[in-house]
């Protein structure tokens, strides 16, 4: 009878592992697809060859494909360089050219032609010229027997070659990565554009509609995009900002679909997931699901809280902290939908059976058994050691750099540092104007008020939750001194620091020759020296060392379960290089009796005002529209505008921006989020759960047109209607 049991739940747990690595999971290699994924594709409903979406000899879809400023995805559609992107992903840069006066983030922006349009300096656009699989030539020289030092040394030895022989006499750049924990390595050549100009942002009302409140969460009713354009020099190639560049000329830009989805249509995903972990060991997700994640969201909590209260009582404060606030929340919520997830799904248990099914079939062979038979003991063993400095590592990075002052007061060190040793101020005086420059950007978004409460909050919960014996020196002295009165040692420190003040940090830059002995025993400095030195002597190394040798058994595991586990089709986890997922518009059942449908409406926007949350606001422009029901071509058959939709699509952050296509590789939205019940799938996709939430095309040609008056746009766009 127990046997029984125990048999019939290893069944059903591993049974549904298997089916969740099936339909539509996946974050595939576009020069894989034709091996991999097509004729599965076509099944599904695509109607191009692999070849149309990833090609070396035509332009194909990869060419409309752009990573934006290293981290978002956004897409090309016309003929003129315009790419299209998530609002929250241009947000740092309309956030930049905003002012309490000129308040861009509450307004939006429209650039009525390219004149108007706004140059955003460092902001870049990376395509894929073409990918390669470099395995054999990274892992010439490198042998099983090999220390990993010396693995690591010959490996990055070959690298830098291979790297720099792949683009000498071209503009393009070049690099690799490892895939599949280092069993597999892809190089990338890529051109890269600086010069990106913001063409149009809606307001905060349209584009971070439902803000934090909706993040992560389905049904959602974001604007979620802007628009900016790449500028090339005159022979079509990447250069800095000039007034004489001239719009790119891609070599393939989308095709606008204003039709519309519905239920079951094919979808895929074309873009630059960031980091997914979804071969780690049961001992990982523990690791991250019981002790990583909550922390982080404990401190995070705090400080937001925090932020948020400065940021409701000026606007000042409230555009200095919009896009902090927005980063720290993001993964605040994100983490606390993974915890659920991971719990609902009982990922732990699921890797267990996974686990024991590969030490099984790894004990059934000699060769195999001497491979990985002792796998999991060491990782049990390293993961105890692990799971203590991953947590120190933890609050230093959550908390103690949280602290802004501190983190500012870092980027002073190697200055200060060379005074230290005797070097005189004229030797480092390039060093110097840089932190002048930085103090401008800093400052620029600092409020001290609210930085010295969060700076008591944080080294409390630093203090109360880390072990004394790990504690920097300066938390006794908080003790002795302050008797452990966090407020009143920030109160002190704040008030006496350099670090927290513009004026007073230039002054000092000015003659940091004679004054850096005063820097150095500012209370800030001391502050962060005291914690950056126990951190860099007590935790640092000894992280750094595990994470080497736990990162050596995922290699090998990793290579161990595709040798052994031969039912499943596997992908490499994200690692911000190009990819293509695919799936299905659907809605979803989150919980027992209820049931999401795929997609919502302006309807049910205005269903969800509040004017007193700011989060929820409508504007009058918008809702006189909305009366009026003045859609133009962009509503649906029956007459409702809708806002976005949700499918199948296995995504990850860096998606965000990321073209969504049809089953003819037209354009018919942009992926912006996630739903609540999936946010685990960077751990473990489940089908059921997880859905992509894509910003409906016709909805941004509305704001367009419509709302903004820019339909001047739209001719440049190559629509389908
Ligand atoms: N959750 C989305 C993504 O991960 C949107 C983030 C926008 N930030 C925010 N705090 N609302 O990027
Ligand atoms: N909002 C995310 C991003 O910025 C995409 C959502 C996700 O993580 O799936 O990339």
């Amino acid at each position: 009878m127990m046997i029984k049991k125990i048999i019939s739940a290893y069944f059903i747990l591993n049974f549904s592992f298997f089916i969740s690595l099936k339909a539509d999971e996946g974050m595939w290699l576009p020069l894989l697809l034709k091996q991999l994924n097509e004729s599965d594709m076509k099944k599904n409903g695509l109607k191009l060859s692999a070849e149309d979406i990833y090609s070396i000899n035509k332009t194909c879809l990869k060419d409309a494909i752009v990573q934006f400023n290293g981290g978002c995805t956004a897409e090309v559609i016309s003929d003129k360089g315009l790419i299209l992107t998530n609002h929250h992903c241009g947000y740092s840069q309309i956030q930049a050219h905003s002012s309490v006066e000129n308040d861009l983030l509450t307004n939006g922006f429209w650039a009525m032609n390219q004149k108007e349009e706004l140059s955003n300096e460092g902001v870049t656009a990376m395509f894929i010229i073409r990918m390669e699989d470099v395995t054999l030539k990274i892992l010439t020289g490198v042998s099983d027997t090999m220390s990993d030092v010396n693995r690591d040394k010959k490996i990055n030895e070959n690298i830098t070659v291979l790297q720099k022989e792949a683009v000498v006499g071209t503009h393009y750049g070049a690099f690799i990565r490892p895939f599949f924990y280092g069993n597999e390595y892809y190089m990338f050549i890529t051109e890269t554009f600086k010069d990106v100009r913001l063409v149009g942002a809606p307001p905060s009302s349209i584009g971070k509609f439902g803000s934090d409140t909706d993040n992560w969460m389905w049904p959602q009713h974001k604007g979620d995009f802007s628009l900016f354009r790449i500028y090339a020099d005159k022979n079509n190639e990447p250069a800095n900002y000039s007034p004489d560049n001239v719009p790119y000329k891609p070599k393939y830009h989308l095709t606008v679909n204003m039709k519309g989805v519905k239920k079951d249509d094919f979808t895929m995903v074309y873009g630059f997931p960031g980091r997914t972990s979804e071969y780690l060991t049961s001992y990982a997700v523990d690791m991250i699901m019981n002790e990583s994640d909550p922390a982080k969201v404990k401190i995070r909590d705090a400080r937001l809280a925090i932020m948020d209260a400065d940021m409701k009582s000026s606007d000042l404060v409230r555009i200095q902290y919009s896009a902090k606030y927005a980063s720290l929340a993001n993964y605040y919520k994100k983490w606390q939908g993974e915890i659920n997830g991971l719990k609902k799904l009982k990922a732990i248990d699921k890797k267990r059976l996974f686990e024991q099914d590969f030490i099984s079939k790894a004990k059934s062979d000699t060769l195999a058994n001497a491979q990985y038979g002792k796998l999991f003991n060491e990782f049990e063993k390293k993961y105890k050691q692990y799971s203590v400095l991953n947590k120190q590592r933890d609050y230093f990075m959550e908390s103690i750099l949280g602290i802004e002052a501190v983190g500012y007061a870092f980027s002073f060190t190697d200055v200060i540092d060379a005074l230290t040793n005797g070097k005189k101020q004229e030797d480092i005086q390039k060093d110097i104007d840089k932190l002048k420059v930085a103090a401008k950007v800093f400052f620029k978004n600092y409020n001290v008020s609210t930085d010295q409460k969060e700076c008591a909050t944080l080294l409390k919960i630093y203090s109360t939750d880390i072990v004394k014996s790990m504690q920097a020196s300066v938390f006794i002295d908080i003790e002795k001194v302050f008797k452990n009165d966090f407020k009143k040692y920030a109160d002190s420190v704040y008030s006496k620091s350099i670090f927290v003040s513009e004026n007073r940090i230039i002054e000092s830059l000015d003659n940091i020759g004679e004054n850096y002995l005063k820097i150095k025993n500012d209370p800030i400095f001391q502050l962060m020296q005291s914690c950056y030195s126990k951190f860099a002597k007590d935790v640092r190394p000894q992280y750094n060392a595990l994470d080497d040798e736990i990162a050596r058994l995922n290699r090998i595991y990793m290579k161990g379960m595709r040798e052994l586990i031969t039912t499943k089709k596997y992908y490499p986890d994200a690692n911000s290089t190009l990819r293509l997922t695919y799936g299905k518009v659907n809605g979803y059942h989150p919980r027992d009796g209820v049931f999401y449908d795929y997609y919502t409406t302006l309807d049910g926007l205005m269903e969800k005002e509040n004017p007193l949350s700011d989060e929820f606001i409508v504007s009058p422009k918008l809702k006189e529209l909305y009366l009026k029901k003045d859609y133009g071509p962009y509503a649906d058959k029956n007459g409702e505008l809708r806002i976005a939709f949700c499918a199948s699509n296995h995504t990850t952050g860096g998606n965000s921006g990321s073209p969504v296509l049809n089953a003819k590789g037209e354009l018919i939205g942009t992926n912006f989020d996630r739903d609540w019940e999936g946010t685990m799938s960077d751990i473990m996709y489940d089908p059921n759960q997880v859905r992509n939430i894509v910003l409906d095309v016709r909805y941004t040609l509305f704001v367009i047109d419509k709302y903004a008056g820019a339909g001047y746009l739209l001719n440049e766009m190559t629509l389908v209607k």
